[in-house]
């Protein structure tokens, strides 16, 4: 059976969700449950469930915040991933462990290979950065599969957010100067099963993947999509402006390259992620539709 930590997470959700369409075992712990900077809640949890391969999708994932929450961001993504890696090493139980485009700088010209330095920009990025080698130093049976621009049915993320400016916005001004992958935690929950599937039977295939939907777009380009799938749907259709980063000011730096190279992560576990766009203009259907359904039953 395959443990997971962080189970109310987008990721967390679409994991049990896949899991359950392919008749795989697996259990989703919250964070309520399991605090993975908490040893002792960790080793009572892998003696309760014995679990064959465990799946860490917990991680203090606000971006902004963390540069003023730092203490937080290295409980979820420095000092809990260090407890389960060394926990896992223990009970002899190998991890596939969730991390981040935001590892990178996104300077470079052409996409991100495993093998580039690692240059984190923001505390979100270097907390994950060093999550990545508490993983790799305590436990050899480790896969860090290191993704981007998330986005899913379940929380928060930049799609919800498009959708829910687009119905009362005329105009929206969306960064164009920033590049990515955006990737369906749907995709995604698969793609690990996938690994997993894999990895628990043939330990060398441990070590550092990069898996994000295929093509690559910028924000702007995410959220016109988004609108023009929604708009024939809604009748709200908003002009979407491209702006450039330094005219949206974060807390956080965001890397302008985050196109990550899943060569290696294709070749080795067979599996081909689909053009960004098929995952987004689901996900975009999927909210619209339920929100509709769920309006049509208000008299
Ligand atoms: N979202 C993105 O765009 C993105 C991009 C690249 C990589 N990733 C990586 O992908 C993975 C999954 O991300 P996601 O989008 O599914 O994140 P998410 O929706 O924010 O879920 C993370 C989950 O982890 C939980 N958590 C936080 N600290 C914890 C702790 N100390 N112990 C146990 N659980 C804890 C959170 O619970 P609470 O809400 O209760 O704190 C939340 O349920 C993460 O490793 C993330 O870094 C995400």
């Amino acid at each position: 059976m395959i443990l997971v930590f962080g189970g109310n997470g987008q990721l967390g959700q679409e994991l049990s969700r896949a899991a359950a369409a392919r008749a795989t075992v697996l259990r989703a712990l919250s964070h309520a449950e399991a605090d993975i900077a908490d040893a002792s809640a960790v080793a009572t949890a892998l003696a309760l469930w014995k679990p064959t391969l465990i799946v860490n999708a917990a991680a203090y994932t606000k971006v902004d915040l963390a540069e003023t929450e730092l203490e937080e961001a290295r409980r979820g993504n420095e000092i809990g991933p260090g407890v389960l890696a060394s926990a896992c090493a223990g009970a002899g139980v190998p991890m596939v462990h969730i991390s981040t485009d935001y590892v990178f700088d996104g300077s470079k010209q052409g996409a991100y290979l495993e093998s580039d330095p690692v240059c984190p920009v923001s505390t979100y990025g270097r907390t994950k950065a060093v999550g990545e080698n508490a993983v790799r130093r305590r436990l050899a049976h480790h896969v860090i599969l290191r993704t981007a621009w998330v986005y899913s049915e379940f929380g928060h993320n930049f799609l919800k957010t498009v959708l829910r400016l687009a119905a009362t916005r005329d105009e929206l001004r969306i960064v164009a100067d920033q590049h990515g992958s955006p990737t369906s935690a749907a995709e995604l929950a698969e793609a690990v099963l996938n690994v997993a599937g894999a990895f628990v039977h043939d330990r060398t295939l441990a070590g550092t993947y990069h898996f994000t939907a295929a093509g690559v777009t910028t924000w702007h380009g995410f959220a016109s999509r988004v609108v023009s799938i929604a708009a024939p749907m809604t009748g709200h259709n908003p002009r979407v402006i491209p702006i450039g980063a330094a005219d949206y000011p974060t807390a956080a730096k965001r890397p302008a390259n985050s196109h990550l190279d899943c060569r290696l992560f294709i070749k080795t576990f067979g599996f081909l992620p689909r053009h960004w766009t098929a995952g987004v203009d689901a996900t975009t259907r999927a909210l619209v539709g339920s929100t509709q359904q769920a309006g049509s039953h208000v008299a």
